[in-house]
Order: C-alpha cells, then structure tokens, then sequence
C-alpha cells in the first residue's frame, strides 16, 4: 500500500507509470504494460485523472510492477505463536492437545499484543493487504487485533471466537450466555471504533465447538447487524462424522449452518474438502462462499479440496494460509500449495485439468475479495476501487530472483519471497 493510503495528512493524488497485473473476471492475469494509472488523495484508483492538488508522477523501473494485494481469507491470529510446530496429529486431536490450550492464553493482554502485532507485521511483510481473522474467544484482546491492524494499515475482518461446547479442555469455553452478550459487546465497541479498513465478523468456531442454540443467536445477530460470518466446514471426515452426530436432524453440514441462518452472501467458510455437489449448490444459492486452505489440509491429512468442482458450481473462493494448522502465514505459500494440491489431483486422475498459476493468482486476489464480499474495495486495479497494491521489484538487492541475462521480468512463483 503506497504512502497516499497511510497517511492521512497527505492529501495530493499520484499518477503511476509502469507494468500492472491484476485479475479481471474474463482474464486470469492481465498485464497492462507501460500503463498509467491515477490514484486520488483517498487511495481510490482513477483511470481519468482529475488534477484537486498537487500531483506526484511515480515512474516504476522496467523490473517493477503493481499487484493487487494478497487476501487472506483464513487465519487464526491467535495461532500464530505455535505455527510451524505441532502437526502431528489430525483435526480433533490438534484442537484439544495444542489450539485450545494455547488460544486460553489470550485471557493475558500482554501476550495477545505481542503476538497480534508480530502477525499483523508478518503477513503485510508477506503482501497480505487484506486478511480475515480468527482472535479467540476473548473480548478484549480481540478488540486489540482490530486496533493493531489498524494501527498498521491492514484491512481485516476480526473475529472474536465463539464457542460453548467443548469438553476437552475445560476453561476454554463460554457459556450460551455469556457468547451471545460478548459478541454483542465486541461487535458494538469494535464497530463504534470507526476504523475505516476494520470490520468485525461474526464467528462460530465451527458446529461441533457450538450448541444449536448459540449458532441460532449468532445467525439472528449477523441478520440484524448485517455482518459477515465466518466458521469452518467440512474440514476432514471424522469432524463431518461427528457432526452427523451432533445434529442429527439437519440433511448435511451445510445444512446445519443454514439452518441457523449462518449461510449468507456475507459468509466465508473454511476448508469445504468433502462437500458433497448438493452442498456446494447451497453455498451458490446463498452467496456463501469457501475458503481453501491447502498448506493447512495438507499439514493436518485433513483432505484435497477439488477447485475444479467449486468453480463449477460457481461458488465464491478465495484462498487462506489457515495459520497454524497451515505452517505459513504467507500467501504465496498458499499459492504455492494451492497448485500442488491439484497437481495431486491430477495425479490421481490424469485427467483432472491442474489448475494454472494465473487461475491460482486470480484466486488469491479477486478471488479473495469476492469470498469476503470485499470486491466492491479491493481485489484489482478496476476505477473506484481502493489501491491496495504491492510494488514488486524483481531486481530487488539482495532479492529472491536471479534475472539471468537482461530477460523481462516475468509473473511466475518467484514474484515474491
Ligand atoms: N476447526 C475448528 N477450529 C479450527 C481451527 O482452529 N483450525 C482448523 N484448521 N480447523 C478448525
Ligand atoms: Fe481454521
């Protein structure tokens, strides 16, 4: 994000010449070169530039471009502070033995700052310009994510966790009660902030973390508030199994959220493996879309979601690091794992069309952006929509790349660290 977004006290347009990239519904990866694009003292892109006050010319280096900036669609804030350890074990078993214990200890404020400002720092360090958060079930220190990503200039989604079934780990829970009056707090506090690029979202851990009751409430306080929502789905077989058990009327686990009013144009749920294409059809009817999280499916043997499959039911995707089920808090990691998970596919299955790097590289901006129901905003350089772009330099000193020879800067899986 350039300086005219950061500072408020600057109040000039730009105008900047040089290469863009972005994603556009008709082209995967769209390269404009020697392009000029202007953007206004809001941060707004404009293609016919209107001169208010100053303007400031940027000329980008034949080893620059622009790219949108990166959603991240799924990650867990609080699990920062374990990432890259304890992937041992599958799903449930990895909730109980390290998520749950270590997500208590942000009842300590001191702590939750530490690890809240060194995640926010990382993952804009990681050209994550938009992120969708998971804090925990605490009140405040949720409310300190939303200040902290602020304070840095990130656009988020926070959410303060909810759950009132969990017999593992005693202490982290809440009761029905007490969900439903500290969600209604943290959405109230959060929101009375008036940040301009933090929002709250309402958060269900996922059914099996919830009584039928409690997601009836937040589904009724997402309705009145027209909030996102975010939760898991369909993460692995042995969390669909147990929600069969758990909610034994409802048709699907798709349908139990739906039941409760938690599938809308505005939510976002994670994972969505073993969905069946029934399912998958109510995520279209809804508007509701997915979030896929490969380096955390593969870490956690959770299971390959089928992009293919998804795009073909047209539901909204966009991708998410999933940290610390994912060991990465970087999206060109996820990037990464997203197309080496449909190569397995295709290895599988030889016929299975592998997705392509630009398909993944649309997923993880426009993609992203439609997913949060944030493309109105951000997700590509279109007019009106806020700049929230990364400058690459591929000849950067000291960078990631050899250019062997004088060869054009190339959009490929070196693009960043
Ligand atoms: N399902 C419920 N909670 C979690 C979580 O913290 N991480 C992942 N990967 N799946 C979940
Ligand atoms: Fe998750």
């Amino acid at each position: 994000r350039t300086n005219t977004r950061l500072d408020p006290a600057v109040s000039h347009s730009f105008v900047y010449r040089g290469t863009f990239v972005h994603s556009t519904q008709q082209t995967a990866l769209q390269i404009l070169k020697d392009a000029l694009l202007g953007v206004d003292a809001q941060g707004k892109v404009l293609i016919s530039f209107i001169c208010h006050k100053a303007v400031f010319f940027g000329l980008l280096h034949s080893s620059e471009f622009f790219m949108p900036g990166l959603v991240d669609t799924h990650i867990h804030a609080s699990q920062y502070s374990y990432a890259g350890t304890a992937l041992d074990m599958p799903l449930l078993q990895w909730l109980n033995a390290y998520t749950f214990p270590v997500e208590s200890c942000f009842k300590d404020l001191e702590f939750a700052r530490k690890v809240y400002t060194q995640i926010v720092r990382r993952t804009l360090r990681n050209g994550t310009t938009t992120a969708c958060y998971f804090a925990t079930i605490h009140t405040e220190a949720s409310l300190l994510l939303g200040q902290i990503a602020n304070d840095f200039g990130q656009r988020a989604l926070v959410g303060k966790v909810c759950m009132d079934r969990n017999d593992c780990v005693k202490h982290y829970k809440e009761t029905l009660q007490d969900s439903q009056d500290e969600t209604c707090r943290f959405i109230k506090e959060l929101l009375e902030k008036k940040y301009p690029l933090v929002k709250p979202v309402v958060t269900p851990r996922f059914a099996p973390s919830c009584t039928g009751a409690l997601l009836e409430q937040l589904g009724e306080i997402a309705k009145n508030n027209n909030l996102h929502i975010q939760s898991h789905i369909s993460e692995t077989h042995e969390e669909v199994k147990l929600v069969k058990e758990l909610f034994p009327e409802s048709e699907s686990y798709t349908d139990v959220y739906r039941k409760h009013n938690l599938l809308t144009d505005k939510t976002v749920m994670a994972h969505g493996c073993h969905l069946s294409d029934e399912e998958l059809a109510l995520f279209r009817e809804t508007g509701a879309s997915l979030s896929h999280c490969p380096n955390s499916n593969f870490s956690l043997c959770s299971g390959v979601l089928n992009v293919r499959n998804v795009l073909k039911h047209k539901v909204k995707l966009g991708l998410g690091t999933d940290v610390a089920g994912g060991y990465s808090a970087s999206m060109l990691d996820a990037v990464r794992r997203a197309l080496d998970a449909s190569k397995v596919l295709t290895i599988q299955d030889p016929k299975y069309k592998t997705l392509s790097f630009e398909e993944v590289f649309r997923i993880a901006t426009l993609g992203g952006s439609q997913a949060l129901s944030l493309d109105d905003q951000t997700g590509n350089f279109e007019v009106g929509k806020d700049f929230d772009a990364l400058r690459i330099n591929v000849a950067a000193e000291g960078g990631p790349i050899d250019l062997i020879q004088d060869e054009e800067p190339k959009v490929g899986l070196n693009w960043l660290k």
